[in-house]
């Protein structure tokens, strides 16, 4: 099983069979990569249980997104990638006999005031890995609560043989009906929380992914850890690779191509660019060799080096040379769609749609490129604000707030942009509201910072609310309280790097 703690799995067989008592079960999701995978496990299991159901997607899940939910007529509400961080307000619907919550997230649970102390507000039916000792921002995601989930709900629901799945045959078929060929959606959703830290996945996620490759979903493997491995033609893969910077071929289109002609190699097919998934083995070790050859000439430290080789985590099933073949590009694509309100469009991807589903996504790839490319290009020009112990900026309207968290990351590091300090993001909301993304490290959070606690009480000091990861946190606030917000939060970080 997915759970290396009994009580993991313990808490998702009490949760699923009450999922299987349900008549029917109203399906709630988070709307980026973590949460649409969350809601294709969870669809399907339900499915395969004959649990009948609907989805909803919801950008935040706030007290009148509940409130929504709560108006419908479902007796069972499922909540996947969220619901922990806000089972304060779920409780009391709760409690007034609204709905039944059934949660598979991976958030810092909620906490109420108890007479001065701060306790976590707890239902029944929560399966949640910060509950069982694991690290919810690095060893389970939110799809990774729900593979558990459906796991336990392939073995409590008990069903007749399934023909559609009967006549799949081989190994397939055991995988179908144990839910086992769901850990790939898993591993997809953890890639996209950025789980695989150092290169790859870690605690509960391994045993996924070992599950996934007994299954026959996935592949692992060490590869070059640069992202576009499927997509990207060789020269762009290189030279958009900026994790670990190779002086004249990182952000260089000429040294690139100049790197790539001076191999002994045939790059190029019917005059284009070949793309690193369609080299054989001997062709990869040959670039790869080249490249740290180049990495060691040019100074590049060794442990920067070592970062180019990574863990890649293949989807088989899929073609060669398409995004949904790599759980990277894969998690990118989804979060194009969900992140611009086509979380139906991200959905059906996940469901198997290699028609219109896959086209329109792709499409929304492209824009969704541009975004971030231009969001990055826009911070790092304009520079941050640095106070003591954090740094800062205002996007305004010039980056959706849908993804001004994802831009805030992937700048740290670019020129003027320390990773020494975690980073705090506003970008407008509405007329009234400002969204606030912040973003650490590993290395800060190992010295004590935890961004869930400093976005939840800063943002509440100023009535609005938020929480998270310790690496990764967001919060609604307010306008115009953004200073005030800052002075708190730079309070608080200094006091937990002390
Ligand atoms: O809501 P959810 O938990 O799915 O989102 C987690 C967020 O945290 C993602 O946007 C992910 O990119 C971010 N994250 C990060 N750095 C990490 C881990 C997570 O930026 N090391
Ligand atoms: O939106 P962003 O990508 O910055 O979110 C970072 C993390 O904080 C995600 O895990 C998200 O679910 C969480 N978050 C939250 N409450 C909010 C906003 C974001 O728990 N109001
Ligand atoms: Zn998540």
């Amino acid at each position: 099983m997915a759970g290396p703690i009994p009580e993991l799995e313990e808490c998702a067989t009490r949760c699923a069979r009450r999922l299987a008592e349900a008549d029917r079960v109203l399906l709630a999701s988070h709307i980026d990569a973590d949460g649409l995978t969350s809601a294709a496990i969870a669809t399907q299991a339900l499915e395969r249980a004959r649990i009948p159901f609907e989805t909803v997607f919801e950008k935040q899940l706030d007290a009148d997104a509940i409130a929504a939910i709560a108006a419908t007529e479902y007796d069972t509400v499922l909540f996947t990638d969220f619901g922990s961080g806000q089972l304060d307000i779920i409780s009391e619907y709760e409690a007034d006999n609204a709905f039944t919550p059934v949660i598979a997230d991976h958030h810092q649970p909620a906490t109420i005031d108890d007479d001065g102390e701060s306790v976590r507000v707890d239902t029944d039916y929560h399966l949640n890995p910060l509950l069982f000792g694991i690290n919810g921002a690095s060893e389970l995601s939110g799809a990774g609560a729900s593979y558990v989930l459906a796991r336990a709900l392939a073995a409590v629901a008990d069903l007749p043989p399934d023909e559609s799945i009967a006549t799949d045959g081989g190994t397939t078929t055991a995988a179908r009906a144990d839910n086992r060929d769901l850990a790939a959606l898993a591993v997809v959703g953890a890639v996209g929380d950025m789980q695989a830290s150092g290169g790859e996945l870690h605690g509960a996620n391994a045993k996924i992914v070992a599950e996934g490759v007994d299954a026959g979903v996935l592949e692992t493997g060490k590869d070059l850890a640069l992202y576009g491995k499927q997509t990207r033609p060789l020269p762009k893969l290189l030279e958009y690779a900026t994790d670990v910077h190779i002086p004249g071929i990182s952000n260089d289109q000429n040294g690139a191509l100049r790197f790539l002609d001076g191999l002994d190699l045939e790059l190029k097919r019917d005059g284009e660019w070949r793309r690193w998934a369609s080299l054989t083995n001997d062709e990869k070790q040959t670039v790869a060799s080249a490249l740290v050859r180049r990495a060691v000439s040019s100074g590049v430290p060794a442990t920067k080096i070592d970062g180019l080789v990574s863990t890649a985590y293949v989807l088989p099933d899929e073609p060669v040379g398409t995004e949904l073949r790599d759980a990277s590009e894969f998690s990118t694509l989804l979060n194009a769609t969900a992140r611009y309100e086509r979380a139906d469009v991200g959905l059906g991807v996940c469901l198997g749609d290699r028609g219109e589903a896959l086209e329109r996504a792709r499409k929304l790839l492209r824009d969704h490129r541009r975004n971030l490319s231009e969001g990055i290009d826009l911070v790092t020009q304009e520079g941050v604000t640095h106070e003591d112990h954090l740094q800062w900026f205002h996007a305004g309207d010039r980056i959706r707030e849908t993804i001004v968290g994802i831009v805030a990351g992937m700048a740290m590091g670019n020129q003027g942009i320390s990773r020494s300090k975690p980073i705090i993001a506003f970008a407008d909301k509405d007329d009234e509201h400002v969204k606030v993304s912040a973003r650490g490290t590993h290395s800060l959070v190992r010295n004590g910072l935890d961004l869930s606690v400093v976005v939840g009480e800063a943002s509440r000091a100023v009535g609005g609310d938020g929480g998270g990861h310790d690496v990764a946190a967001g919060a609604t606030v307010p306008k115009g309280d953004e200073d005030a917000f800052l002075e708190r939060a730079n309070a608080i970080v200094g006091e937990q790097l002390s």
